[in-house]
């Protein structure tokens, strides 16, 4: 009986060691990949947190598009033209498509649509803290084009370089679809400031509300990013947190002078030997608030969100029963 418990120990061991070698081997290829700027696959090995950080980060991404089609929604049956209704259907259209292509993304990391809505919906996942403010005007679907969209732009550039096949890919069509938010927010911008005193004043009121919000959306200082130096150094994230901040507010600065517009930040000027421009302290106890589920829309906007999901089940019942009739039940609708 010993001997046999101690062949099975030595069996179970060598066996280990075995395992060992081998993940050593494939950590040793990911290391290789990544050091290389090769891509990783959905069928390539990965460690197990760089797996969780990416489903993480894109489930983050994906609920932030679908939620983000909440705010500006709200101004679709109100915009003052055809022109820009049809705009801003087709932007509001582009953020579902957005949440897609990422939601699919997620899955190739063996992730299911299903759980991540689900944590949506339960608060255990999150989306950005920048939707949890109100479109009080219709000068903020411009303020949110040129400066949320250009937030997700710079943050959003870079991460068509992820070192994750997916979503590197899924980036490059977002990003030429951010583009174009973010030129219509800036042109319907133009229009206000060049019209009348009133529309001047609407257009400032938007860009005074939504400029600090924006430079949240970056996510928190770099001190005090949890993730940044594990995702950098996987090459998931090219750029810190401040580093595309920065990035960002030397665009704008340029950008609000032409439109006419002033930044509302007394403290931002341009600093010649950083070679950036200084700005102002942000408020971090509102960001971390809005992140806690106390900004002023938390909780519209997530009670919105899981209406919507329940009165959409009948469309994914609809959508299982056509897939299930037409590849012999092989095949079941997504949500
Ligand atoms: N809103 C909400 N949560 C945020 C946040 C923000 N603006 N910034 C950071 N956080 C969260 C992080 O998710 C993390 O929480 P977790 O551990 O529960 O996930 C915590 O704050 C600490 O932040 P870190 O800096 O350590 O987190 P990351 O390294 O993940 O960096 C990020 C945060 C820069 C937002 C990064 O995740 C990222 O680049 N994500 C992809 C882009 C993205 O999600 N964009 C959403 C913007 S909106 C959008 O694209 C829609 C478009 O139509 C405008």
């Amino acid at each position: 009986m010993a001997t046999a418990a101690a062949h099975r120990t030595a069996a179970a061991a060598a066996h280990d060691a075995q395992d060992t070698a081998a993940t050593t081997a494939y950590e040793r290829a990911f290391d290789a990949a990544v050091a290389a700027d090769d891509r990783i696959e959905p069928r390539d090995w990965m460690p197990d947190a760089y797996r969780a950080t990416l489903v993480r980060q894109i489930a983050q991404h994906a609920h932030s598009e679908i939620i983000g089609m909440q705010p500006e929604a709200n101004w679709i049956t109100r915009a003052p033209s055809l022109r820009r209704k049809a705009i801003l259907m087709a932007k509001v259209q582009d953020e579902a498509g957005h949440g897609l292509y990422l939601y699919s993304a997620a899955e190739t990391l063996g992730t299911g649509r299903d759980e991540l809505l689900d944590k949506l919906h339960s608060g255990r996942q999150k989306y950005s803290s920048i939707f949890n403010y109100p479109t009080l005007t219709w000068a903020d679907v411009g303020a949110i084009g040129w400066l949320v969209d250009g937030a997700a732009i710079t943050n959003q550039v870079p991460l068509c370089r992820c070192s994750y096949g997916p979503y590197a890919r899924a980036m490059v069509r977002i990003c030429k679809e951010e583009s174009f938010h973010q030129r219509q927010g800036y042109e319907l911008l133009l229009a206000l400031s060049n019209g009348t005193p009133e529309q001047h004043a609407m257009a400032q009121d938007a860009v005074d509300r939504w400029w600090w919000p924006s430079l949240m959306m970056f996510g928190p200082p770099d001190d005090a990013s949890q993730h940044s130096a594990q995702s950098m150094a996987w090459k998931i994230k090219r750029h810190s947190n401040d580093e595309l901040r920065r990035r960002f507010v030397d665009i704008c600065v340029p950008q609000a002078e032409s439109l006419g517009l002033a930044l509302p930040d007394p403290d931002l000027r341009w600093n010649e030997e950083r070679g950036h421009h200084d700005f102002g302290a942000i408020d971090w106890t509102e960001f971390w608030e809005v992140l806690k589920g106390n900004g002023p829309c938390n909780e519209q906007r997530i009670t919105q969100r899981r209406r919507a999901h329940d009165e959409g089940a009948w469309v994914r019942e609809a959508a299982a029963a056509h897939a299930a009739k037409h590849n012999g039940g092989t095949q079941g609708a997504r949500a």
